[in-house]
């Protein structure tokens, strides 16, 4: 851990006195408000503990922020509403975090990034338990990440999967996004250097949010984020030299690609244990309204709603993934594009998901 002290930027010094404990446990801390001048000691880390909606001077923190740009921080959010995330966007904070997160959690989020770690590897078997000192969100995507990893290889193996697998990582991913957000979930997720793994977690993170804010039974959350999670696992059949292909796809490569919709109902089917509804996921997230889509060109009201809903979630992750040949789009172009797509995605649905993403 880098010599230095923490600062914490709070407006309610008196009721954080346990945040502040937690933090003495990285480094010694120095508490402000949000127009007192940084300290002369080198900073490793900052807090935000502030309600941004309230109009307040923020001299000392943004003297900070613009001394040193890429200062490991936290914000603590009292809303997690689009004008108060805007404001601490507009601040530099790329985790944001609700007021109430565990101040453990916090602790470990900045830890985080005061020492990144390498991009995690790539995992092969499911995360048993809770490994302590690991923070919330990336636990949850660790463990979903290892249950797609299982999935995968098992399907490239065998050709077939455990259903039973699949279940242990929706809550954990449910409760991540629950607590830390999708901006958490989506920074953690990023980090995942398989694109598959990422895009499938980011997928999955995308429908537990857009559950939650549908306000979905606490069934049909785990049902569409199971669907989330096992929509692509027919690429576990695709080429690796055009799955992972560090380019765009030639026509030839993307007839090969556009298979894995149908590989993957396949692969589930013969497992047995999956629901229609996954099944149907699964085998059409790539059809489209107009009925341009694949594998069989279904039109209307042939595609169930919650088949819609998952290719709302699909289409906007692959563009705000990162891939090696382009930058991660920003939310805001992806939205763009998505709104774009008129006739070939549901309206009503693109217009819902733009409310629950902007929201979190
Ligand atoms: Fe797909
Ligand atoms: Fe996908």
């Amino acid at each position: 851990m880098p010599a230095g002290t923490l600062v914490l930027y709070t407006d309610q010094p008196a009721r954080r006195a346990d945040l502040l404990r937690a933090l003495e446990q990285i480094a010694p801390c120095t508490t402000l408000g949000a127009a007192e001048p940084p300290p002369s000691a080198t900073c490793i880390a900052l807090v935000a503990d502030l309600d941004l909606l309230v109009p307040a001077p923020l001299t000392g923190l943004r003297s900070l922020i613009a001394s040193t740009p890429d200062l490991p921080r936290v914000f603590l959010m009292r809303s997690m509403g689009t004008r108060s995330l805007s404001a601490a966007r507009g601040l530099g904070g790329r985790l944001c975090l609700p007021a109430e997160t565990p101040v453990g959690t916090v602790v470990e989020a900045l830890r985080a990034q005061i020492r990144p770690p390498a991009a995690p590897p790539k995992p092969t078997a499911p995360v048993a338990g809770s490994a302590p000192g690991v923070p919330l969100v990336a636990q949850a995507a660790d463990r979903a990440g290892a249950v797609i990893a299982s999935l995968l290889e098992s399907a490239r193996a065998s050709g077939t999967v455990d259903a039973a697998l699949v279940n242990e990582s929706l809550d954990p991913i449910l409760g991540a996004i629950g607590v830390g957000g999708l901006t958490a979930w989506l920074e953690t997720v990023r980090a995942y250097d398989d694109a598959t793994y990422q895009h499938c977690l980011l997928v999955a993170g995308l429908a537990a949010t857009f559950a939650i804010d549908l306000g979905f039974s606490a069934t049909d959350r785990q049902l569409l984020v199971r669907a989330a999670l096992v929509h692509d696992v027919g690429k576990a059949k695709i080429p690796l030299a055009i799955l992972n292909k560090p380019g765009p796809l030639d026509p030839a490569e993307r007839t090969v690609m556009c298979t894995h919709a149908a590989l993957g109902h396949e692969i589930l089917v013969k497992a047995g244990g999956f629901d229609e509804t996954v099944l149907a996921v699964v085998r059409h997230h790539h059809e489209m309204l107009d009925g341009s889509g694949y594998p069989d060109g279904l039109k209307g009201d042939a595609i169930p709603d919650i088949v819609r809903l998952i290719t709302v979630c699909d289409v906007y992750a692959a563009l705000v993934e990162r891939r090696p040949y382009r930058p991660p789009l920003p939310a805001a172009e992806a939205m763009r594009i998505l709104h774009g797509m008129k006739g070939k995605l549901d309206g009503y649905l693109v217009r819902a998901f733009e409310r629950s993403v902007a929201g979190t």
